[in-house]
């Protein structure tokens, strides 16, 4: 006799039932289910560099396997990593209060200390400020913190930047924080040194915390983007979020960090010790060779961002050939942002699609991005696929009668 097992329904805890797939794993998915079937797809839709990670780094990594470096380190990360790291950011702070290494957290890459640095400081009641487009999980993680993401949509006559004023009219006695970004993914905009400025000087007058995601920093092309620890006073309301992945090429090493006074230092720890503990030993010790041997690294980096700087201007050339396309002028992080919207077409979700379907090429609607009328690019990709898949994007903008 044969015994049938009926599958018993699941509903998610109402912690996740809000939850959606991250927009640009599931246009990834799709693009390697069409290549599974044999099409030819150009994938522009992941931000993740496409170069190697670089030698130095990957030595360091297999030997601190072969030396032993396989156990649980301390939650925060090994010391000599969190030495450096607050040894490297100092470089930039000029306060009396130097940054020490009780005030560095490694996590298993920066998306971890993001969601850290919400859970620990933002919950019921408070809102939280995030200029948009911005990336598609700040929302997320502030919702899982149970406070409430507040879109403040950037100017669309200045790259989609968010102004001090636009904060501050979106802003209620019950904002908490603000999520800043810069370079920014999507658009690929820096805010200048006064724009942030400005932003900084009306947090510190409202005693709202800034979360700076500053993970593409060392992206920038048109001279260096600022760090919010280069204009800031003080830091007594600042955590800064950085780590390894884009700049080094070390995305699935997953090492991230929080630099944010002891108190939060120490709750994110907290919290750390009873989720994922420590970030990967071996990654440990590889982010460290990255960060100290200095030399090595500015001639990766600097070569990297070489790259996709000749990139970035391929794509601006290419995009302009549509002269009614409008998107954000990339001055850092490798992304191109633009609206795609027409009568004939649609929004950005029915571009990507057709892009996608018909013409091979994987992007990201903006509406991921709380910005329907747009898609992104990401020329994070070698350089023909990305200039053959912007010109198919204009091609498809054009035959729309954009
Ligand atoms: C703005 C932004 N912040 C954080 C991350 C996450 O980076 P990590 O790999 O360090 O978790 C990404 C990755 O795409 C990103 O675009």
């Amino acid at each position: 006799m044969t015994e049938t097992t009926t599958l018993r329904a699941f509903a998610p805890s109402a912690n996740v039932a809000f939850l959606k797939e991250s927009a640009t794993i599931a246009v990834s998915a799709r693009a390697r289910a069409l290549k599974a079937q044999g099409r030819k797809v150009i994938d522009l839709g992941a931000g993740e560099p496409d170069f190697d990670t670089p030698e130095f780094i990957r030595r360091a990594g297999q030997k601190a396997i072969d030396s032993g470096a396989t156990k649980y380190t301390a939650t925060e990360g090994i010391l000599p990593l969190r030495e450096a790291i607050a040894a490297q950011t100092n470089a930039r702070w000029s306060g009396d209060d130097k940054i020490v290494a009780q005030e560095v957290v490694v996590s298993n890459g920066s998306k971890q200390s993001l969601f850290n640095a919400c859970f620990a400081l933002f919950g019921e009641g408070d809102e939280v400020l995030i200029p948009t487009p911005s990336w598609t999980s700040y929302y997320e993680m502030v919702a899982l913190s149970k406070a409430k993401p507040v879109s403040v949509i950037g100017d669309p006559a200045n790259g989609l930047k968010a102004t001090a004023a636009f904060l501050d009219a979106a802003s209620t006695p019950r904002t908490k924080g603000i999520m800043l970004n810069s370079p920014c993914n999507p658009t690929g905009a820096v805010y200048s040194t006064d724009e942030l400025r400005e932003i900084l000087a009306l947090a510190e007058e409202r005693d709202w915390w800034v979360l700076s995601d500053e993970i593409y920093r060392r992206i920038s092309f048109d001279g260096p983007a600022a760090s919010v620890l280069d204009l800031s006073t003080r830091r007594d309301r600042l955590v800064v979020i950085d780590g390894v992945a884009k700049a080094y090429a070390m995305t699935g090493w997953r090492i991230g960090w929080t630099i944010a006074p002891r108190a939060v230092s120490a709750a994110m720890g907290a919290f750390q010790s009873h989720t994922t503990s420590n970030a990967a030993a071996v990654s440990q010790h590889a982010a460290l060779e990255a960060i100290v041997n200095v030399d090595a690294a500015e001639k990766a980096i600097t070569h990297m961002v070489a790259q996709f700087k000749a990139r970035r201007d391929a794509v601006v050339k290419a995009a302009r050939v549509a002269p009614g396309l409008n998107f954000v002028y990339p001055e850092g992080a490798f992304y191109l942002y633009a609206n795609v919207a027409t009568e004939r077409g649609g929004d950005g979700t029915a571009f990507a699609a057709a892009l996608l379907e018909k013409h091979d090429v994987a992007i990201v609607p903006g509406a991921a991005f709380f910005t329907p009328d747009w898609v992104r690019l990401s020329y994070a990709a070698p350089s023909e696929h990305v200039i053959t898949g912007v010109e198919r994007l204009v091609e498809l903008y054009q035959s729309y009668g954009g």
